[in-house]
């Protein structure tokens, strides 16, 4: 279906034109909602880009819709178009962390809840594959959601789940180095929220594989 007729979805404006996707903000039955679509990126082989395109969207609202029924803090689907390759979703009311953080309006407190979140992602059995301070969502109520599934995994390997702390450690380290003790609060927060759910590799397992990472990367510089 083209964009233009999607059945009460009323387009507000651009939120954000990245590489892959442009999200725009709006409403459906007059609720906030975004609308996702994804471009073919041009450099690869076109029919190999319209899989990976549809592969990646396909895969975002299964997790979405997955994540939902989990009651899970992350948008909620409501619809997607796999040929035209856009998907549309709730819109979560807030600022991305990384705004938040640069303020001084988030701190320590939403690292650990973060910390969490991203365990009881990891026990739902996904990794997030992206996970950035532009890809968490702090809402007005100061809870923390998750966006962005587009590279997340369901049923990850032990190194998939070490490997979304490193991507935080090194945004954190990069673009909030002014935050002190940013990453060991996260790690707080993974360990605090283990429940111990027998599939999933336990949080302590976790952290001792992220560290192992952390190894890798520092050695090979
Ligand atoms: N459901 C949502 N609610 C609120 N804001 C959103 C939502 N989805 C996206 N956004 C905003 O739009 C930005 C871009 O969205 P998203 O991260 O999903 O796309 P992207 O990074 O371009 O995607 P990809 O990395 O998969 O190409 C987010 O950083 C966020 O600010
Ligand atoms: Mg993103």
């Amino acid at each position: 279906m083209a964009i233009e007729a999607i059945p009460m979805w009323i387009p507000h404006g651009v939120l954000h034109e990245g590489a892959e996707a442009t999200v725009t903000a709006g409403s459906w039955l007059g609720r906030p909602a975004v609308l996702k679509t994804r471009r073919a990126r041009g450099y690869r082989h076109p029919d190999l880009d319209r899989r990976l395109t549809r592969q990646r969207l396909t895969s975002e609202a299964r997790i979405l819709g997955r994540l939902h029924e989990l009651g899970f803090p992350a948008p909620s689907l409501i619809d997607l178009d796999q040929g035209e390759a856009w998907i549309l979703m709730s819109r979560i009311e807030g600022r991305p962390l990384y705004e938040s953080l640069k303020d001084g309006s988030s701190g320590i407190g939403s690292l650990e809840h973060l910390g969490r979140i991203i365990r009881s992602l990891h026990e739902a059995g996904f990794s997030h594959g992206d996970l950035t301070t532009h890809n968490v969502i702090v809402s007005h109520d100061w809870q923390v959601h998750l966006i962005d599934f587009g590279l997340a995994r369901q049923s990850p390997e032990l190194e998939h789940l070490g490997l979304d702390l490193q991507v935080l450690k090194e945004c954190l380290t990069a673009s909030h180095s002014s935050l002190e003790g940013a990453v060991d609060a996260v790690v707080r927060g993974y360990l605090d929220g283990d429940s111990a759910p027998s599939e999933t590799e336990s949080a302590s397992r976790v952290i001792e594989r992220f560290q192992k990472i952390t190894g890798r990367v520092r050695y090979h510089g």
